[in-house]
C-alpha cells in the first residue's frame, strides 16, 4: 500500500479504548484520519506491555487505513514475518533493539512491508547513516518508549533536520520523519516545523477533551498553521 502523502496525524491506537477499538478506530477514520499506529510492547526493550499480535489482526480487520506496527520489542527479527502476516503496511524496528538492523530491515522490505527505524531520545541520528537507503520513515521519539500521555522532549527536534542532512548527503530520496509522543496542539507545529510529516498522537485524539473527531481536526489545524 503507498504511504498517504503530505502532513498525516497518525493516531496510535495505544491511547485508544480497546473494548471498542473497531468503534474508536471508525470515529477517527472518518474524521479523516488515513494512518494509524499500533505500539507493540515486550516489557523487556521498554518497560510495559502493550498489544500483540491477536489486536494487530483485528486492528487489521477494522479499517482499511494504512497500518504502522511500531515493535518497542528486543530483537524484533523474530516478529517481522508475523506482523507483516497481521496485516501491517510498514514496520518499524528500534536501532537500539536489533542486533542486525541492515539485515531486520531488509528483511522487512522482502517481507512487501515499508520499513521504518525508530531511535529514542539519546540516540543520535549518525547511527542510522548506513541504512537510511533501506528506509521508507524513520521515526524521531520524543518520549522515552513505553508509555502514552508523556511530555514531548523538546531538545530532540533538531535531530529532525540532522537525519534530512544525512539523507541530502548520500543523495537519496528524502524519507518520512514521523514523530512519536506528546503530540499535542502546542507541540505539533514545532515538529511540523522542525521537519515532521508524520505526527502519531495517542492521548490527544483518544483522550482529549472533546470528541474523536473534534481532537483529531483540532491536531490538524494545529499542525496545518506553520505550512
Ligand atoms: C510510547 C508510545 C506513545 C504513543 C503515543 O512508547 O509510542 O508515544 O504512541 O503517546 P501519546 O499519548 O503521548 O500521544
Amino acid at each position: 500500500m503507498r504511504i498517504p502523502e503530505g502532513v498525516v496525524i497518525a493516531p496510535s491506537v495505544l491511547a485508544a479504548d480497546y473494548a471498542r477499538l473497531a468503534d474508536h478506530v471508525r470515529e477517527a477514520e472518518e474524521a479523516g484520519a488515513r494512518w494509524f499506529q499500533l505500539d507493540v510492547m515486550d516489557g523487556r526493550f521498554v518497560p510495559n506491555l502493550a498489544a500483540g499480535l491477536p489486536v494487530a489482526r483485528a486492528l487489521r480487520a477494522s479499517t482499511e487505513a494504512f497500518l504502522d506496527a511500531h515493535l518497542m520489542v528486543h530483537e524484533p527479527g523474530r516478529f517481522l514475518g508475523p506482523f507483516a502476516d497481521a496485516g501491517a503496511d510498514l514496520i518499524t524496528i528500534h536501532q537500539e533493539a536489533s542486533l542486525h538492523l541492515h539485515r531486520d530491515l531488509t528483511e522487512i522490505r522482502r517481507l512487501g512491508c515499508r520499513a521504518g527505524v525508530a531511535l529514542n531520545p539519546s540516540t543520535p541520528a549518525e547511527t542510522i547513516g548506513e541504512v537510511l537507503h533501506l528506509v521508507d520513515l524513520v521515526l524521531v521519539m520524543t518520549v522515552n518508549p513505553g508509555f502514552g500521555g508523556q511530555k514531548f522532549i523538546r531538545p530532540v527536534l533538531p535531530k529532525l533536520g540532522r537525519i534530512q542532512e544525512l539523507v541530502a548527503e548520500r543523495g537519496l530520496a528524502p524519507t518520512r520523519l514521523q514523530v512519536d509522543g506528546g503530540v499535542d496542539l502546542e507541540t505539533a507545529p514545532l515538529a511540523v516545523e522542525a521537519g515532521a510529516d508524520v505526527l502519531i498522537a495517542g492521548s490527544s485524539v483518544f483522550r482529549g477533551t472533546g470528541t474523536v473527531a473534534e481532537n483529531f481536526h483540532a491536531l490538524q489545524s494545529a499542525a496545518a498553521i506553520r505550512l
